[in-house]
């Protein structure tokens, strides 16, 4: 396989389907507008989706784009081989357009003839009967469609919680799904006889959805309607596609991040894989994508998922020996890396710095009162952090329960997290009261 740079692959994939008539639309912002059912932008559909309900007529029935993307879900996670909180989706849709033939002939298209993939490690999911969808039957035509292309060993049934996707927040479009897997090679593999896409070892990388066929709407009362027509919803990883078409390890080592990893270790005595560069990596890029997009640091909402990201990435600099002066530079990098595809980043400079100086000197006042009054915490305690005392430094002094747990961690205790989430409760109900 030929080294693919990020942009040839960005440029290979929007060409492919401009050429199969599809419209190329610009990534929208990560903050979701008129969507109250979602924190940020999680994926391509996401913006896209009042075109899918019928309430928006699309510019076309075929639409492709590469979205910026936020999860944080996964953010314990992050340091691993994949596993990033900011991402860019390269999607394409069918809206009441093609199905399911077509949209799996595009990506195995793409995939084998368009990048040159080794279709001899390709896998395909799809989706088989759940007890927990007992509305929604296997999909069979998918499995059908792949049997064409790929031998019936490396097609495999699997349930809800892998082959149904969405909706994107906590109502709309949504539907089965079939995912393509890369096998990276016995290496990557745990060993264990029933290892397979399924297995969250590493060695099966996924590479694209390939479609969720969106017949259904999930409504706020949780059940699910049927959609005016049918629509495809498909995207992979560009992130993804880079290690596997850049031969390297990991997410860190592609031409997407390896120049950030690079300014954070230039400082660093820790080695380019240590978990604690890939934190602030992942972290400062996400933090800078969002800033952009005119998100600023708070104790809510989207505003407290940027502050937990760039306080993260802070004390994970103090851990590495990073200095807040290169924390700004490796933004300036992300910046300088995405401005050619995203004009608010190109136009960001000034507010990124100063969103980053700011919440970093309100980090470190933080951080002096709360790593006082955790000392005596610890000295008091016998292995374990109460979850009435995680809740005071978290209400009292604003130290997010997650860095509580990563200091305590460092000096081999646990926090109590069901007392904490208890107290937070508590609080809550008070303060409705
Ligand atoms: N929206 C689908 C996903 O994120 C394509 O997997």
């Amino acid at each position: 396989m030929r080294y693919w740079s990020h942009s040839e692959i960005r440029e290979t994939f929007l060409k492919y389907f401009a050429d199969h008539d599809h419209l190329v639309i610009g990534s929208r912002s990560l903050v979701p507008v008129d969507d109250p059912t979602l924190l940020l932008v999680n994926s391509g559909m996401a913006p896209l989706k009042p075109f899918f309900t019928g309430e928006q007529d699309a510019p076309r029935k075929r639409l492709c784009n590469i979205q910026k993307c936020v999860r944080t879900n996964d953010i314990e996670s992050v340091g691993d081989r994949h596993h990033l909180t900011f991402f860019e989706m390269m999607g394409n849709w069918s809206i009441g357009d093609y199905f399911k033939q077509e949209a799996i002939e595009f990506a195995w298209r793409l995939i084998s003839e368009g990048f040159g993939f080794d279709t001899s490690r390709i896998y395909a999911t799809v989706y088989g009967e759940d007890r927990k969808l007992p509305e929604i039957p296997s999909d069979d035509e998918s499995l059908r469609i792949w049997e064409t292309l790929l031998p019936p060993e490396r097609i495999i049934r699997l349930g809800a919680e892998s082959n149904f996707w969405g909706p994107a927040g906590t109502s709309g479009p949504c539907g089965p799904c079939t995912e393509v897997f890369f096998d990276r090679g016995e290496e990557y593999g745990c060993g264990q006889p029933t290892c397979g896409p399924e297995c969250e070892c590493g060695r099966f990388l996924e590479i694209w959805n390939a479609g969720v066929f969106m017949q259904y709407d999930l409504r706020g009362d949780g059940m699910f309607a049927e959609l005016p027509f049918r629509s495809v919803d498909a995207g992979a990883g560009l992130d993804r596609f880079s290690i596997i078409l850049q031969s390297v390890d990991s997410v860190y080592e592609t031409d997407l991040l390896k120049p950030i990893v690079e300014i954070v270790v230039s400082e660093s005595e820790l080695p380019a894989d240590a978990k604690s560069v890939r934190i602030i990596t992942d972290h400062v890029r996400c933090g800078t994508l969002l800033i952009s997009d005119g998100v600023q640091p708070g104790n809510l909402g989207k505003e407290y998922v940027l502050r937990r990201l760039l306080r993260r990435a802070f004390l994970h600099s103090k851990l590495a020996g990073v200095s807040s002066e290169t924390l700004l530079t490796a933004a300036a990098t992300v910046r300088e890396l995405l401005s050619p595809y995203y004009p608010e980043v190109k136009d960001s400079g000034e507010l990124v710095r100063h969103t980053i100086e700011k919440e970093h000197a309100s980090f470190e006042t933080t951080l002096r009162r709360a790593m006082r009054e955790l000392e005596k915490i610890v000295d008091s305690s016998n292995g374990s952090i109460t979850g009435a005392d995680a809740f005071r430094l978290h209400d009292t002094l604003g130290l997010p329960l997650e860095m509580t747990k990563e200091l305590a961690h460092a000096r081999g205790l646990t926090v109590n997290e069901k007392e904490y989430k208890e107290q937070l409760e508590e609080h809550r109900r008070r303060s409705r009261g």
